[in-house]
């Protein structure tokens, strides 16, 4: 299915392999996701509505890569902005500065969606503004925590309509 570990292994998107006719309607999705976990629910829904395939990135070091062969979408959260070390340094997570490094994973990438925590003021989200600038893509979407309903729907239909655009 275009995702593969550093190892070998291959990471089962969340509804498992699917054709190559369903690759085209709709994007891989990429994401982080810490240990809370809303971004990864976040994703479950978009999938349950979309049928889109995801995969995650390791949350751990020890963690083999996550390497990708295929264009995808990230989704990421935002962390540690504006925490005193730079107004941007620290927001997005170490993992998926990793992830992007690879230099094949950073020429597939399409588009990012965010999320974070509108408490966070100027710095909500900014995770998505630095990869969008970084790596030349569209900010696609912003939502806070694991999003509502409406941010379902239009995640969902937005990616649908867009990704048969690419
Ligand atoms: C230590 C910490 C720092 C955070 N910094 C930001 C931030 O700068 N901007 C933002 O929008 N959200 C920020 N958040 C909120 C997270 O992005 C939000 O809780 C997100 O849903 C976490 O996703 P996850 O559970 O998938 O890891 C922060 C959360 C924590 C715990």
């Amino acid at each position: 299915m275009g995702v593969s570990s550093a190892t070998g292994s291959r990471y089962a998107a969340f509804g498992g392999y699917s054709t190559a006719d369903e690759r085209e309607e709709v994007p891989l999705l990429v994401y982080f996701s810490s240990i809370s976990g809303n971004t990864a629910r976040f994703v479950e829904k978009i999938q349950a509505k979309l049928g889109a395939r995801a995969v995650r990135i390791p949350l751990h070091s020890t963690d083999a890569d996550l390497v990708v062969d295929e264009p995808f979408v990230l989704v990421t959260p935002t962390y540690g902005g504006g925490q005193g070390r730079g107004e941007e340094k620290g927001a997005v997570p170490r993992q998926v500065i990793r992830f992007l490094n690879d230099e094949q994973n950073r020429s597939l990438i399409r588009g990012v969606i965010s999320a974070g925590n509108t408490n966070f003021g100027e710095h909500f989200c900014i995770a998505g503004e630095i990869i969008s600038r970084k790596c030349h893509v569209p900010h696609l979407y912003r939502l806070e925590l694991f999003g509502t309903p409406e941010d379902v729907d239009r995640v969902s239909e937005g990616l649908e309509r867009w990704w048969k655009l690419q």
